[in-house]
């Protein structure tokens, strides 16, 4: 069987996947027709579709902080055609479509209510939309999670104010997480809203970007002290037999958005795998704008020193690659085989978040 073959028919897991980073050309097309939004420069479909074809190229010496901004000033720029339910509704089972297509079977997907919010979109709309799409997804066997994103380059104040409105939803969301621009916006910044996110029950994870200033004090600290500093590990909560169960931690992240600086230092790979935290790589977009020889080296250190990573798409709208296409652009750049992508999708099942642990042990 060719390796193609073997990915598509791999049962697979997706969980580093913003909702709003698959806002495709025809859908806002659709939405601004709809919602009567003009869309600069826009005078056909085909000329929006060519604004998505922005490259993000590698040049020796290219700035990661510079690429992040410049496409965050896009993706964010794009939403505006989304105002009502259906909008938020009918984007997300594009891609539950897209999922079922790929035969992605467990979603756990980031949506950004603050970039709505912040343009006059009720809460209640954006929620109601995208939990109307969740309840569908079973119909076409794909098993869906949300999980809410602080807008880091937003105050701290805005950034607790949203999981406050969150309360009402609070046994519909699974985690929450942190993302937009890195750049001088650490995760301590947001720790109240992490703490309460905490008291809801909720899971915990923040963006750890690539190559962003000061990355190995944000790791540490998403590990160490992210909703509360995480206590000594008893050998025996790392040693479950059980691979579908993980260790319950109460303090610290349970996971680490991108993350792909701990392979920089024996330190943080030590922590991070003492941790025994996962990652959620998503490495085509960066090999793209860095270059290959900066990107995946990382990637099989981080996998070859027994931390679990999975592998995703991140914005597939935007960064061209399907969580296909990203199996089998990682395999090529890092020479791995069919064994080993078994092996991620594997960590990417483990490391899910539902209480269906029967889903979990029968994937
Ligand atoms: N990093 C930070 N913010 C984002 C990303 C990302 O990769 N994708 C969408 N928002
Ligand atoms: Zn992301």
């Amino acid at each position: 069987m060719s390796l193609s073959s073997f990915v598509a028919q791999l049962p697979k897991c997706e969980q580093h996947l913003h909702i709003e980073g698959t806002l495709t050309a025809e859908r806002r097309w659709k939405c601004a027709h709809a919602n009567k939004i003009e869309l600069p420069g826009c005078n056909s479909l085909e000329d929006l579709k060519k604004q998505y074809l922005t490259e993000y190229l590698y040049e020796e010496g290219q700035d990661a902080t510079k690429y992040l901004q410049e496409f965050l000033e896009v993706y964010y720029a794009s939403m505006n055609v989304l105002l009502t339910e259906d909008d938020f509704y009918n984007m997300a089972l594009d891609y539950i479509k897209v999922a079922q297509s790929q035969n992605i079977r467990y979603l756990e997907a980031f949506f950004d209510p603050q970039a709505h919010t912040s343009r006059g979109v009720k809460f209640e709309t954006v929620m109601e939309g995208l939990l109307k799409a969740q309840k569908e997804a079973a119909d076409y066997n794909v098993q869906l999670h949300w999980v809410l994103c602080i807008v880091r380059d937003m105050s701290a104040e805005s950034g607790l104010d949203i999981v406050k409105q969150a309360e009402p939803y609070k046994d519909k969301i699974i985690a929450l997480g942190l993302d937009s621009d890195e750049h001088d916006n650490p995760p301590s910044k947001f720790q109240d809203a992490f703490l309460l996110a905490r008291s809801y029950g909720w899971k915990i994870t923040a963006h750890c970007d690539v190559d962003q200033k000061n990355t190995h004090e944000h790791i540490k600290y998403v590990v160490k002290e992210l909703a509360g500093s995480r206590p000594e590990f008893k050998k025996h909560e790392l040693d479950n037999p059980d691979l579908y169960l993980l260790p319950k931690f109460t303090t610290g992240a349970d996971r680490i958005d991108h993350g792909m600086n701990t392979a920089d230092t024996t330190e943080l790979l030590d922590l991070v795998k003492a941790a025994n935290l996962g990652l959620t790589l998503c490495p085509m977009g960066y090999q793209k704008h860095l270059g290959p020889h900066n990107v995946f080296p990382k990637v099989t250190k981080i996998y070859n020193y027994g931390i679990p990573v999975t592998l995703n798409s991140d914005d597939p709208a935007y960064l061209v690659y399907s969580k296909t296409g990203t199996l089998l652009g990682v395999a090529d750049g890092c020479k791995l085989t069919a064994k080993d992508l078994y092996n991620f999708e594997k960590n990417a099942i483990r490391m899910a978040w539902t209480s269906d642990i029967e889903f979990k042990r029968k994937f």
